[in-house]
């Protein structure tokens, strides 16, 4: 027998399924009186009335087997537990930091970060805040500025690095602020709040000379690490024959530290780490971790979360695993965009982000075209998505409000969950409710709390 090898265009999910969790159906008339006393807040609804959640990527993926024996075999005491020591040594191996501050997830490692470094009067530069760290920054009195690149602004535009960060805005800041007054250059990989985009390995490198031309410490926020890994290996130049792995140690070899919320691609579903080189620093944040997290070697974790993590991180690495994961939502895109519906192009890593100023410009920002969008998936078909806008970013520390740069809704997903006949499903809810985006309509706040108000506020539709 000669036969010809098969190329399959299916790339499949790299797994099988062992143990399964069951999805509820709901009707449409329930989901109308569930989404109304949820305040019109998907937030507020109960996931078990949630047929497909995407809501976030965070904390929701599944565990492999072999994390969960890691689990089994964990070690649970307080001080020195061998699990710290596999949690540390990964963590040392794959990012190359001294230092390993084991937190409960990614914001208590902002925190950390920033209440020993931030004060008022401080910048700190990034591609782009992801909220919870905006909010650590604005929390210690200092100023958080976004600067991407102009083509990361542009939800349509193609380019393989959308998330790079401006470098002349970068040293611009620098100029006019004063290298004292930024205690640290962050950038955020990939850079969830505009769209899962991708930085560069050539804009890394760049941010890091800029920030060591002026003894700025440079840090990283690393959730989605691997996911931007993959993008380096498949898009730059010089990095094809390189392994992700290889590539991330390149990645962190630039920098001085990283925050990280293990809940992404540490494939977890909980824990993160602060990871440092200097040794000052590293000191002073210990000390506020034994205040806030735990003895520094637990941090909010459990023995079990650290051997979670320890697997997981290497697992997020995995070349099979992360042509799927890419595939995910470049599977989706393509079926939307072919349907005509406008997305952020090119798909980012964890989510698709459909634009709904695009969509529904009949709804003017501040009545919230994306919030509209987000409710209206819900209602059509019991999918749960995050709006990405002016309910999330619109409110000033003032009090007033100001569109967001644009109006997004995301769909993120959950790592090894859903298979190929969720996402078909999951486009045609999506295109149905396009063919009748005329009916949608905006909302309106009828409560909210002064920061992260998108997590409570109460909303009504604006008739
Ligand atoms: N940084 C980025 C880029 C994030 O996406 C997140 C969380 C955090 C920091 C904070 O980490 O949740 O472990 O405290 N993003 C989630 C999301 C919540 O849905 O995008 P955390």
């Amino acid at each position: 027998m000669n036969l010809t090898p098969f190329k399959s265009q299916t790339i499949i999910e790299p797994f099988r399924i062992r143990s399964v969790e069951p999805i509820r159906f709901t009707t449409m008339e329930e989901r109308k009186s569930l989404l109304k006393k949820a305040g019109y807040n998907p937030f507020q609804l109960k996931a078990k009335h949630v047929l497909i959640d995407l809501l976030t990527d965070s904390g929701t993926g599944a565990m492999s087997s072999d994390q969960w024996s890691g689990m089994m075999a964990s070690d649970e005491s307080y001080a020195g537990a061998s699990s710290f020591y596999r949690f540390e040594s990964a963590v040392r191996d794959i990012f190359g930091f001294n230092h390993v501050i084991p937190t409960h997830q990614g914001r208590a490692a902002e925190n950390i970060l920033f209440t020993t470094i931030a004060g008022k009067g401080d910048v700190i530069p990034n591609n782009t805040h992801f909220d919870t760290t905006r909010a650590h920054v604005e929390h210690n009195g200092a100023e958080a500025r976004d600067m991407v690149i102009s083509e990361g602004k542009q939800p349509q535009l193609i380019h393989p690095f959308k998330g790079n960060m401006n470098l002349e805005a970068l040293q611009e800041t620098i100029r006019s602020t004063g290298p004292d007054r930024i205690p640290v250059i962050m950038l955020t990989i990939t850079n969830n709040s505009g769209g899962g985009q991708p930085v560069s390995m050539q804009n890394i490198r760049s941010v890091s000379e800029i920030a060591n031309v002026h003894d700025i410490p440079f840090f990283i926020d690393a959730c989605r690490f691997a996911e931007n890994a993959w993008f380096i290996k498949t898009r730059e130049e010089g990095f094809a024959d390189k392994s992700p792995l290889e590539i991330a140690r390149e990645i962190f070899s630039y920098a001085d530290g990283c925050t990280m919320s293990a809940k992404k691609d540490g494939m977890s579903n909980i824990g993160g780490f602060l990871a440092i080189n200097d040794d000052r620093l590293a000191q002073k944040c210990r000390s506020l971790t034994i205040l806030t997290e735990g003895f520094p070697t637990y941090g909010g974790m459990a023995g079990y979360d650290m051997e979670a993590v320890a697997k997981g991180l290497y697992e997020a690495l995995d070349e099979g695993y992360l042509r799927y994961r890419i595939r995910t939502t470049s599977y989706l895109g393509e079926k939307l965009t072919s349907a005509g519906i406008s997305i952020v192009q090119p798909t980012g890593g964890h989510a698709v982000y459909i634009d709904a100023k695009e969509m529904l410009p009949h709804i003017h920002s501040l009545q919230y075209p994306a919030w509209s969008l987000t409710n209206a998936l819900y209602l059509l078909g019991g999918i749960r998505a995050v709006e990405i806008g002016s309910v999330m970013f619109g409110l000033q520390p003032d009090g007033s409000e100001k569109p967001a740069a644009m109006e997004l809704v995301r769909l993120a997903f959950p790592r090894r969950v859903y298979t190929q006949s969720h996402v078909d499903y999951l486009s045609e809810v999506i295109i149905s409710t396009f063919e009748q985006r005329d009916k949608l309509t905006g909302y309106k706040v009828v409560s909210a709390p002064e920061v992260l108000r998108h997590f409570s506020a109460q909303l009504e539709p604006v008739e």
